[in-house]
């Protein structure tokens, strides 16, 4: 393979640069070319490519977003968005593809890899939502920025004697609740994966000011319920004062943590690596910490759910 292509696609999430910079600057020390595609699918699809150097990827690893910009595009759901995408890459003379996003973008690298065409996909999402893999790029400093955000919240929350609502992204998915939630010592947490009853809320509340608790932090991930119909219940329902945060956008940018730094340095070189081998069709990974390779098939159909340990930890904490 002489060269490849990389894109990002789906919602940014801090470390896609410094997985871009990885892609880039394995493909080069291992002596290939390497492609910029601009706007995922759909700079695809419009043949928005462009030559990627060494320094086209200087100075990035430590910028939140994405230098080669983001996009949702439904045509290249299509058979037809899909053939066209792949006339562009044989025309651009690009010979393998990295997709960095997330389940929906391996769908896509699903569909050239059906074509004959090889794909590898980087996990790159703050949802943390894809099976067979540790965590998902953006994860980690999206939590980090959920716990400062609490954090501060708290402080508020303590002075007033209030009941807080802060709602978080995930999508379908809990983990950045529960993992925010758990680090920020939040008194209760809804995650969308464990139903939960309003009224079992309102009696945790109540024990807690029986006890002579002043202040609540209650995190709700956005898949587990509206944190605006929440608070306005909570308010019409107890005597608490209660005040909701959405903290949306926020989680998705900021400088990457160390951690997600790391992870999308090592999957980024790892997928180049994986193409470079013949291999395709695969999700570059870590599991257990280990590198790994496994089939979009097998992540499309594997389960996944949150860490039932570190919920269970969770409501004892919170007790
Ligand atoms: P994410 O990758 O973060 O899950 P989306 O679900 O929005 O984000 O998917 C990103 C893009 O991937 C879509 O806009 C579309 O271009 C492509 N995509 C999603 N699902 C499919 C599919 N079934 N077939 C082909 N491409 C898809
Ligand atoms: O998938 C990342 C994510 O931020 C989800 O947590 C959220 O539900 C969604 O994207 C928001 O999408 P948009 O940026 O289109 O509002």
């Amino acid at each position: 393979m002489k060269r490849i292509g990389v894109l990002t696609s789906g919602g940014d999430s801090p470390g896609m640069n410094a997985a871009v910079r990885a892609v880039v600057r394995t493909a080069i020390y291992s002596g290939m070319e390497v492609a910029g595609i601009y706007r995922g699918y759909s700079g695809l699809m419009n043949g928005e490519i462009v030559d990627m150097t060494l320094g086209s990827v200087a100075d990035i690893i430590q910028r939140g977003g994405t230098i080669l910009y983001t996009a949702r595009c439904e045509e290249f759901k299509t058979p037809d968005g899909q053939k066209q995408g792949l006339e562009r890459l044989k025309q651009a003379g690009i010979e393998g593809l990295v997709v960095i996003g997330g389940d929906g973008s391996f769908h896509g690298a699903q569909a050239l890899h059906n074509l004959g065409f090889p794909t590898i996909g980087v996990p790159g999402t703050i949802d943390n939502d894809i099976p067979c893999c540790d965590t998902t790029i953006g994860f980690d400093t999206a939590v980090n920025t959920a716990i400062d955000a609490i954090d501060k919240i708290r402080d508020t929350a303590t002075s007033h004697e209030r009941t807080y609502v802060v709602q978080v992204m995930g999508r379908n998915a809990g983990d950045i609740a529960l993992y925010a939630g758990l680090a920020g010592g939040a008194e209760s947490i809804l995650i969308p994966e464990v139903p939960y009853k309003i009224e079992e809320v309102i009696q945790k509340l109540d024990r807690g000011v029986s006890r002579g608790k002043k202040h609540s932090i209650i995190v709700v991930a956005e898949g587990a319920g509206n944190g605006m119909e929440i608070g306005q219940y909570l308010s019409e329902h107890t005597g608490f004062d209660v005040r909701v945060t959405v903290l949306g956008h926020i989680q998705r940018g900021g400088p990457p943590s160390s951690t997600d730094r790391i992870l999308a340095s090592q999957l980024g070189s790892h997928a180049v690596n994986l193409l470079r081998e013949g291999i395709s069709g695969k999700m570059a990974g870590t599991q257990n910490g280990v590198l790994s390779a496994v089939d979009f098939d097998t992540v499309f159909t594997t389960p996944r759910k949150p860490d039932e340990r570190l919920y269970g930890l969770s409501s004892i904490l919170s007790i």
